[in-house]
């Protein structure tokens, strides 16, 4: 009983010490992304090589969205529809483009907005030597 006092005294003492426990953590192991090590060299993806200006790619099938034939880095956001620019009935025959399928327009010549996403259909084309991504579509 006496035994059990005396320990709950010093631990009741040790409590309102006021010293803060030293805490020594583990060390923590940080690796720097950096320092991955490059376990294949090779040469840069060739850059892609797009059809000359004027050119658009031949359909494999109808009613298939025609191939961007150009780089297709145009913004597409709420405020503003890079494509447009150029390919709005208004404004494709100064700039020598294609004008929108008619189909994507209400009356009015007003873009449609289901048709608002261009690159969700549309996607750009370019000759590279290498391929990107496999591909065995086929149109038979
Ligand atoms: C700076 C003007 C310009 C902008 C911006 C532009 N295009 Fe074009 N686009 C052209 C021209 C010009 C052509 C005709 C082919 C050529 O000269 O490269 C063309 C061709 C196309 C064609 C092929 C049409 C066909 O009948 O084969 C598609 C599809 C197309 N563009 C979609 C787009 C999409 C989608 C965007 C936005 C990501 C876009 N374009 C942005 C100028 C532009
Ligand atoms: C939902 C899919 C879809 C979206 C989104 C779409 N298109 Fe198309 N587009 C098509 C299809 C399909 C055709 C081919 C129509 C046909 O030949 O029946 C086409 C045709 C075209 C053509 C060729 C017209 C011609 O006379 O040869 C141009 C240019 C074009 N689209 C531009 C655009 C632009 C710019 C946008 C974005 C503002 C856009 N499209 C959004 C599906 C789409």
């Amino acid at each position: 009983m006496k035994k059990a006092l005396t320990l709950a005294a010093l631990l009741a003492l040790s409590a309102c010490s006021g010293q803060q426990a030293t805490v020594s953590a583990d060390p923590v192991n940080v690796v720097s992304l950096g320092k991955s090590e490059i376990t294949e060299i090779r040469a840069a993806d060739p850059a892609p090589v797009y059809p000359k200006r004027g050119n658009s790619m031949e359909r494999t099938f109808v009613h298939q969205p025609p191939m961007i034939p150009h780089k297709a880095n145009y913004p597409i956001t709420l405020k503003r529809n890079g494509c447009v620019s150029c390919h709005s009935p208004a404004k494709a025959k100064r700039m020598k483009a294609t004008e929108i399928d008619a189909s994507h327009l209400l009356p009015g010549d007003k873009l449609d907005n289901k048709y608002y996403n261009c690159t969700q259909c549309h996607t750009p084309q370019a000759e590279n030597k290498q391929e990107l991504v496999g591909n065995d579509f086929s149109n038979k």
